[in-house]
């Protein structure tokens, strides 16, 4: 593949949430984690651990998971009816995203009070690092807050430490080819920058 540069990645990076049904190659799983353990974090501790799922039978549990979740907050959110349709879509198999990356922070004995912070800030420069390097690998990505609610399980289901907490989700596929991804508008830079 042709290497693209640094703004076209991050032009094209938006969430995806449609998936081909092509298995992603383990090498580049890797990768992806080793380009998402490139970002600094507090102190250099690196508080983030990552666990894929690949297989069908565990993300259709996963699935079915999110789709109980999601049938909850649906009153709550309020969606519009095009937001709603395009969260039914996703929300009922994940897309169909061959792979979930969780993302979890270690948590270590008698935490300074800032530590949270440091680690959630860590762990989510890590994510974009991989969300980029999704991109350039001609994959796709999506971000589910959601499944925080279903931790306990979660952590479960993939026999993590109990020290582990979990941070994010993220579906990872190549995108469905012919379906377009929603492309959220972005606030003016006047709204979110001050010279001073
Ligand atoms: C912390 C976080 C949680 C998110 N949770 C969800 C989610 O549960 N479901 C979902 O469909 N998208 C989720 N997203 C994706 C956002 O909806 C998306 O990033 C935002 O609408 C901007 O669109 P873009 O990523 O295409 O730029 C999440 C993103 C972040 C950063």
């Amino acid at each position: 593949m042709l290497e693209m540069k640094f703004r076209e990645i991050i032009n094209k990076r938006h969430s995806i949430r449609e998936y081909e049904n092509r298995k992603i190659p383990k090498k580049i799983l890797k990768r992806l984690v080793i380009t998402a353990t490139k970002a600094p974090s507090a102190k250099n501790e690196q508080p983030w651990r990552f666990f894929i799922v690949s297989s069908k039978k565990r993300r259709d549990y996963l699935a079915e998971m999110l789709w109980e979740e999601f049938s909850k907050l649906r009153d709550i959110e309020k969606l519009t009816a095009k937001l709603d349709k395009i969260a039914i879509k996703f929300y009922k198999n994940i897309g169909n995203a061959q792979n979930l990356i969780f993302v979890f922070r270690e948590t270590r004995k008698n935490p300074p009070a800032y530590q949270y912070f440091n680690d959630i800030a860590g762990v989510s420069g890590a994510i974009e690092n991989l969300m980029l390097g999704a991109v350039e690998q001609g994959l796709g990505t999506c971000w589910i807050g959601t499944f925080k609610s279903k931790e306990n399980e979660i952590k479960k289901l993939l026999n993590t430490p109990r020290n582990y907490e979990l941070l994010a989700a993220i579906a990872i596929g190549y995108p469905k080819k012919g379906s377009k991804p929603l492309i959220r508008e972005k606030r003016k830079l006047s709204e979110v920058l001050k010279f001073i």
